[in-house]
């Protein structure tokens, strides 16, 4: 048993649809979630710079006494996961491989869509992850870096995200994929419209989600559970100014948040 805290981090606030997903699934794990909100977006980012930022959000989370670390950052994921185990030996789950097995899993057709930041497209860590699983799938990936600021400005429905989205998809749409991967923290949130257009019979795989099952088989191989009796609190800590992280945060998360704190990474 172990009643210290996951870490979450991501590059903002859209890490929080995984730390949804986390307190759904464990009703005694304290979270600490970490959004860098000062230095959001990551998508956009080189490989240097976000492997920079990782590193020191890591070592933050394990100066905080954190048992794991989730990184719910697609982008974070895709380029700095095994740096980041390269340098620490405390377990760290990103939500790459959780978000490629299922979608292995699901697919009939063997051909699968991808949708992340520019970041995470180009390094083409989701596909190589996928035919590292199953070497005749086909995948066909497409950056979105507009889906961002769309979700984060609230901008969830409507005409002027359906036809980014539109213009988005067609390609991904067209290739008879069965099965397309949200690679993103944001794209949860526009859900409805990428199932719109792409037509409800694509499976959407939610990659953060799919890394809780990840979470609770490390928490019971590494023997690091919490108590039953110890209760749940989720703690953020933001780079930048706490209100719009707090104002935003209700879109992300169902749970209540036990405090949000402002803070400098030196
Ligand atoms: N959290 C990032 C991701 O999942 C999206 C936001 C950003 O670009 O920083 O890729």
């Amino acid at each position: 048993m172990d009643n210290r805290p996951i870490g979450v981090f991501d590059s903002g606030i859209g890490g929080l649809t995984v730390v949804d997903a986390l307190a759904n699934k464990f009703s005694n794990e304290k979270i600490i979630y970490f959004g860098d909100t000062a230095r959001l977006p990551y998508g956009n980012k080189s490989s240097k710079s976000i492997k920079h930022f990782s590193k020191q959000i890591t070592n933050w989370l394990i100066a905080q006494d954190c048992k794991l670390i989730v990184i719910a950052c697609n982008t974070a994921s895709a380029l700095a996961l095994n740096f980041l185990r390269s340098e620490f030996s405390i377990p760290i789950i990103g939500v790459i491989n959780p978000g490629a097995l299922l979608a292995n899993k699901k697919s009939k057709n063997n051909r699968i869509g991808v949708l992340g930041t520019t970041a995470t497209i180009s390094s083409k860590t989701y596909e190589k992850t996928l035919l590292n699983i199953n070497s005749d799938l086909n995948v066909f990936s497409k950056a979105c870096p507009l889906f961002v600021p769309l979700t984060e400005e609230g901008w969830i429905s409507g005409d002027v995200p359906k036809s980014i989205a539109e213009t988005y998809l067609k390609e991904i749409k067209e290739s008879n994929v069965d099965t397309v991967i949200l690679g993103c923290t944001h794209y949860p949130l526009i859900k409805p419209i990428i199932s719109q257009i792409l037509g409800m019979k694509i499976k959407l795989i939610d990659s953060g989600k799919a890394s809780t099952e990840f979470v609770e088989e490390t928490l019971r191989t590494e023997g690091i559970k919490a108590n039953s009796s110890n209760i749940r609190r989720i703690n953020c800590y933001v780079t930048d100014s706490i209100k719009p992280f707090s104002v935003l945060a209700g879109k992300f998360l169902s749970f209540p948040i036990n405090s949000i704190k402002h803070i400098e990474l030196l």
